[in-house]
Order: structure tokens, then sequence, then C-alpha cells
């Protein structure tokens, strides 16, 4: 048997707890950095406009927010560049895409699907530099996934009759589509792939700080040989956006972001012919009933409100914990935060990578702040964080009353409020008691109970004895405050189409 390794380390003078020699120095991994020597960017991108990359007049940089140094520039689309792009979407509709059939729309989405596949790795690398994910999230989840969704809804293409028996399935235009920055790619396949399928085009704009990924989805374009115009890209703010969604010739808004901007663009459409899906934020509950597989459960509470760092719409940012089973619950979670890895995203052991953008950590600062003033009782990471880029040590909060912010608000970011209940009815009635209604997570050793819990549950998304696992055929979309419409399946289709 080998030595034991020398146990008394030193950190500011301070003896460190028992449970960082245990969890922190002995699970310590050499650094294993992904080699960004097979990515290739241009420095600036402006548009991808009529199948070719424009160039704007004002620009802006995106930066990397584990370095917080600039990465790429982009340019911003005033009115007259978004009218150019919805223009050109209208023309691609009427001239190649409304009239081509079914089977060779898929050919195309095929290839699409195809060639992310192919340059996986380089997205998936480009995806943690622009937004600060952690490798092993944009190689495992986002860049497979988006492929996943291409290669799903081209098999839909020529079988839209057969998803809407008995209907004539039409598409419906000239699509908007606005995404946020947690899912850079992965949110332009979900908007993209489904609108494509049902036979209409697209102007899709990323998120200010993660448009890189979508530039490269344009390269990706350009070489599919889609025809012009199919699908353009705009980037900018929120203005761009809005130019958009106010923009006549729109048929469909379909955006993902945050309630306020939901609400903005929800009022804007109101009395238009404009046809809208939201799918906005979230407080999804984690459920654990006394009788749950307990470890199996405290990894998924991890997976739930840790994976990319919080910032998930469907994340179980709130814990319902069994009073029962609470202190053994809290026991555990107390050790396993100790134990992520937080840090440089393009690591390959890194857990929790950086937080997207300084006003994300300014939002997230702001609440955990709240938190403490209101009375709970914060248990936090006392990992060493790099010394630059945004980055929040994994937090959760006991003693959380279902009236503090922190159990009302979307955090976006690795905090968990940990409250418990003592009977179904209040473990029901705590779980929908919020403005929203994405995702819930139920954990129980009984079926029936599952069943039983998930319907009364909320929320669209309702996941059992496991957390965040997503599916191109599993619909996605909320309730109440979190949206209408949804994503992926069967039912994605639906609202890119006019079932005659
Ligand atoms: P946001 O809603 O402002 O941004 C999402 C997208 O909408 C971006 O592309 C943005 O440029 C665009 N946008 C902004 N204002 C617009 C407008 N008036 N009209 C049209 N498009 C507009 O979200 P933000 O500020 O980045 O994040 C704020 C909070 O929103 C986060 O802290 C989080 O709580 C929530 N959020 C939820 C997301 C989700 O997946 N449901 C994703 C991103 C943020
Ligand atoms: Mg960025």
């Amino acid at each position: 048997m080998s030595a034991q390794p020398e146990l008394r380390v030193e950190r500011e003078g301070q003896p460190k707890k028992a449970v960082d020699l245990l969890f922190g120095d002995l699970w310590g991994y050499a650094p294993a950095p992904e080699s960004t020597g097979p990515v290739r960017f241009e420095k600036r991108y402006g548009h991808f406009i009529d199948g070719e990359f424009v160039a704007g007049d004002k620009w802006f940089a995106s930066v990397n927010p584990a370095t917080e140094e600039p990465l790429v520039e982009v340019a911003e689309a005033d009115e007259a560049m978004v009218d150019r792009a919805v223009q050109s979407s209208r023309k691609a509709y009427d001239k190649y895409w409304k009239k081509m059939k079914g089977s060779e729309r898929a050919k195309y989405i095929f290839r699409i699907a195809r060639m992310i596949q192919e340059r996986a790795r380089e997205l998936a690398i480009l995806e943690s530099m622009d937004g600060g994910k952690p490798i092993k999230e944009s190689r495992d989840i986002d860049v497979p996934l988006a492929a996943a969704h291409f290669f799903y809804y081209a098999g839909w293409a020529d079988k839209l009759e057969y998803a809407f028996p008995g209907g004539k399935p039409q598409p419906i235009g000239v699509a908007g589509q606005i995404i946020p920055w947690n899912f850079p790619l992965l949110m332009a396949a979900w908007k993209l792939a489904p609108a494509l399928a049902a036979g209409n085009c697209c102007v899709l704009k990323p998120a200010e700080t993660t448009p890189l990924t979508a530039m490269k989805l344009a390269e990706i374009l350009q070489e599919a040989d889609l025809p012009p115009g199919v699908v353009n890209i705009v980037n900018g703010f929120g203005r761009t956006g809005a130019a958009i969604v106010n923009h006549a010739d729109v048929d469909k808004i379909a955006f993902t972001g945050s309630t306020d901007v939901g609400k903005i663009i929800q009022r804007a459409l109101a009395g238009t012919k404009k046809r809208l899906t939201l799918e906005l934020g979230g407080k999804g509950a984690n459920i654990i009933f006394e009788d749950a597989p307990i470890d199996q459960a405290v990894e998924g509470i991890i997976d739930g409100i840790f994976f990319n760092q919080g910032h998930v719409c469907c994340a179980g940012s709130r814990l319902l914990v069994e009073e029962s089973v609470a202190e053994t619950v809290i026991r555990k979670l107390g050790h396993r935060i100790q134990t992520l890895r937080v840090g440089d995203p393009l690591d390959k052991n890194t857990d929790v990578g950086a937080i997207n953008s300084k006003p994300q950590l300014e939002k997230i600062q702001e609440l955990v702040d709240s938190g403490v003033d209101q009375g709970a009782q914060k248990h936090q990471s006392r990992c060493d964080l790099p010394a630059k880029g945004y980055f929040f040590r994994p937090t959760f909060f006991t003693d959380v009353s279902p009236s503090h912010r922190i159990a009302q608000e979307e955090i976006f970011g690795p905090v968990l409020s940990v409250m418990t209940f003592r009977t179904p009815e209040e473990a029901i009635e705590r779980a929908n008691n919020t403005p929203y209604g994405l995702s819930a997570g139920i954990w129980s050793d009984k079926g029936s109970k599952l069943f039983k819990i998930a319907g009364a549950m909320q929320a669209g998304v309702i996941w059992g004895n496991t957390f965040n696992k997503f599916d191109p055929t599993s619909p996605f979309g909320g309730y109440k405050e979190s949206g209408f419409g949804r994503e992926g399946g069967r039912h994605g289709l639906l609202p890119y189409l006019e079932i005659g």
C-alpha cells in the first residue's frame, strides 16, 4: 500500500477543515486544458445575409468570461439591416423554400446535422470560450444535442401530413427567432431545425455575449449550400431583437430569454397577426421524498443547479426535501459542493465554469446577499477561484422561507434554495408556489408516487429520479410566466405550421 498523503495543508494561515482534506486535496486533478489549436475564427463577423457575410458599421466585442478578454467582434444590426435580413428571408421563402418538396428540404437539414457532427470539437471549444461553460458540457451535451435536433427534424420534413393526420400543414412564412446566451448553438438548433423542416425561412438573432457559434453555424449553412436567405443571422443587442419583433413582414416570433423581455414582446405583438412562442424563466423544484435513493438524488440536485453554472431556465433551483431526510441530504450536499471543480471552462475536469457576463455575476451576488439579509443560512464551497474571470462559488441556502427572494426569483446562477416539507400535499403546494412553471424533479422509490405528484405539478417538464435530461423527441416548454408553446418533438413543429 502506498503511504497516506500529507494531510497537514494550510491555506492563508488557516488549517484546512477535514472536509477540504478529504475531498479537496486528495481529489485534486492536474490541469487538463483542451487545446485551442484546431479552432479557427475571424477577428470580426458582421451578419449573415442572403448566404453571405456582410460587414456592419458599429462593432462590439464578445468577451471570454473566463479571462475577461475580448474574444471576437460582431456588428450591431440596425433597423435597416434587420429589414434587409427579413426581405432576404421573404424572397427565399417565395422563391425556393415553400416550393421545395419536404424530402428535398430534409436533405439540407440532414447535411447541416452531419456538418455539426464533423465540426463538433471546434464548435464545443468555441462555445466554452465565448460563453464560459465547461468543455465537458459543450462537448457532451450542447453540440451533440444541436446535431440531434437537426437530425430529428430533418426526419419530419417530408412527413408533416403524418404528424398532423387529417390536416393540411402549411408553413407560416418568415420566423424571427431571438435566443439567449445559456445554450447558444443548441438554442439556435432548437429554433432553426423545426422552422426549416416545416418550410419556413428564418431571421435569427444570437445573444450579444455569445455570437461566435452562430457565426460558425452560418459558415456551415453556407457550406451546406442552403439556398441564400433561407436563414439570415443578425447580431446585436435588445434593440436589434426589437427591430425583428416589430418588423411588419415577420409572421412569427420565437423567443427564449428573460420573462421581462418576453412580456415586452407579448405586448408589442398584441393585436397583430404575428404568431408567438415564448420560453422564459423558471424556478424549478426538485422534490426529494424520504424513500428516494438519497445518493442518486444528491447527484441529481447537483446536476440540476450547478450544471452550466445554473444558467439553465429549467434548473432545479429550489430543493424541497422531506423533513425526515433533510439533515442527511443537507449534510451530503455540503460535502458534495466541496468536490465540485470550479474554474477554467476549457479544462476537461471542470464541473462549474465561468458565469456568462459581469452583469449576470452581479445579479447572482445581489440575490445571494438578499438571501443572507433576509435571514437564510448560506453554505458555500470553499474552493479557490481563478484570479481573473467571472466565477461564483457553488452555494446553497437553508432556513429559506417561501417568501424570500431567493425562493421566488430566478437567480440563473449556481445557487440552490433548500426548503423542507412534511406531507406530499405540502410538497405540491410549495413546488407550485411560484409565478413560473417550467420544470420539476421528483425523487422517490415508488413509481405510483412519482406519477401522482407529477400530475399535480404546474410545470411543463417533469423528471422522475433524474434531472436535466434532454432529447429532441420530447417536447419542452412552460406554464404560467415560464411562457407558452412547445419546442422539441412533434409538438415543436406546431408553432411553425398552419394546420389547414
Ligand atoms: P434577455 O431576455 O435580455 O436576452 C435574451 C435575448 O433577447 C438576447 O438575444 C437579447 O439581445 C434579446 N433581447 C433583449 N431585449 C430585447 C427586446 N426588447 N426585444 C427583443 N429582443 C430582446 O436576457 P438577459 O438580460 O441576457 O438575462 C437576464 C435574465 O434573464 C437572466 O438573469 C435570467 O434570469 C433570464 N434568462 C433566461 C433565459 C432562459 O433560457 N429562459 C436565458 C437568458 C436569460
Ligand atoms: Mg462572449
